[in-house]
């Protein structure tokens, strides 16, 4: 029997300066066992064609993939199994969250970057 769980709740605390990056849905309750698919966009420009994903836990936040255009996804430490992302333009990506266990319940979002800024996140 499947569990009803509220696996994921996106983008909430935007920083200022953020709101030009839209994340949908911003809510998934999704069943076990099943994925949770996100989509990310942004109105930055063309210059910022790269998107990280992350996770955010008890107050730190984990990157789970960085993803540009036309570049391999990299998961670092984290399965392919596990999660999928796509960069299909300098606008839109989109980041998967497969087999879905309790665990996997949290807050995840996305960033937009481009080349000179490395992240605007942690600077
Ligand atoms: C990005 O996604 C939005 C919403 O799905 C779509 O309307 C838009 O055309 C996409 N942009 C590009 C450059 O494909
Ligand atoms: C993850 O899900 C896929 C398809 O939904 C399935 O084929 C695969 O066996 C699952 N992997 C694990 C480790 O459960």
């Amino acid at each position: 029997m499947h569990r009803l769980l509220t696996v994921l709740i996106v983008f909430l605390h935007y920083p200022p300066g953020w709101s030009n990056v839209i994340q949908t849905p911003d809510r998934i309750f999704a069943l076990e066992d099943r994925s949770a698919h996100l989509t990310c966009r942004h109105t930055l420009g063309t210059y910022y064609n790269q998107m990280y994903w992350y996770r955010q836990e008890q107050g730190s936040l984990t990157r789970i993939v960085y993803t540009m255009v036309n570049t391999k996804s990299d998961f670092g430490s984290f399965s392919v199994e596990k999660y999928s992302a796509e960069k299909e333009n300098y606008v839109n990506g989109s980041f998967t969250v497969k087999n879905l266990t309790a665990d996997d319940s949290g807050v995840y979002f996305c960033a937009a970057a481009s080349h000179s800024e490395k992240e605007r996140w942690n600077s």
